[in-house]
């Protein structure tokens, strides 16, 4: 099997010119999760990077503006970013394919401004599959996002704080202003 082939921030017309394996299934089923990709990429707020394997999408993530039923959508600046899913086809699992998926996202900068968060929570998490337990899983996925300049953030979100494997991470870009950082942390720690 080659490898493949890597593209950032795919446009919507390219997403659906795609077929989507159907193994790619944990947060939604495929084809609404392609249905749901395709409207993201319409948006320039979002990006979708991809893989694609002879003209069939096996793997992405997914980058979002909050949605409103988080806490995190009454964000004030319109700076914070999700990085709202991320999925590798399992027949492609284990060959550095989400690592390289994240780092070609932030290669040119593009999120250098802002602070992208990243909600880590157990029941996305592909237990099943991967024969980890949720902690262990948690760890693989941490490590995954501190490779790219995420760390792990105490919050008081009540979501997050359902579950001790669940995690908040974030990246703060570099060039973040110190306006966009106070709403992160008030954010953060707004009481629940
Ligand atoms: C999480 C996921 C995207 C990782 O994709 P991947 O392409 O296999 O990841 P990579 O090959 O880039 O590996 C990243 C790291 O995780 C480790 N890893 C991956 N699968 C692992 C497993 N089953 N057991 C232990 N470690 C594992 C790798 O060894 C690597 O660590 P390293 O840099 O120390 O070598 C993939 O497992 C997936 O799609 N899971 C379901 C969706 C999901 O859990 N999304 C996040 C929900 S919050």
């Amino acid at each position: 099997m080659s490898a493949p082939a890597l593209e950032v921030c795919a446009c919507a017309a390219r997403l659906a010119g795609l077929s989507i394996s159907p193994a790619l299934g944990i947060f939604r089923p495929a084809a609404q999760q392609h249905q749901a990709l395709i409207a993201l990429a319409q948006d320039p707020q979002c990006c979708v990077s991809i893989l694609v394997s002879e003209s069939e999408l096996v793997g992405y993530v997914a980058f979002h503006p909050p949605s409103a039923i988080e806490r995190w959508g009454s964000d004030r600046t319109g700076e914070i970013i999700e990085l709202g899913a991320i999925e590798v086809d399992p027949c492609y699992r284990g060959q550095t394919l989400a690592k390289r998926l994240l780092q070609a996202s932030f290669a040119d900068g593009r999120f250098d401004h802002t602070i992208v968060i990243a909600t880590l929570y157990a029941w996305h998490y592909d237990l099943k599959r991967s024969g980890l337990n949720e902690f262990q899983y948690k760890r693989l996925l941490e490590k995954l996002y501190r490779s790219i300049g995420f760390e792990p953030y105490r919050t008081s979100d009540p979501e997050i704080r359902l579950s001790p494997a669940n995690a908040l991470m974030a990246r703060i870009g570099p060039g973040c202003p110190a306006a966009v950082l106070a709403e992160f942390e008030r954010l953060r720690t707004q009481p629940a």
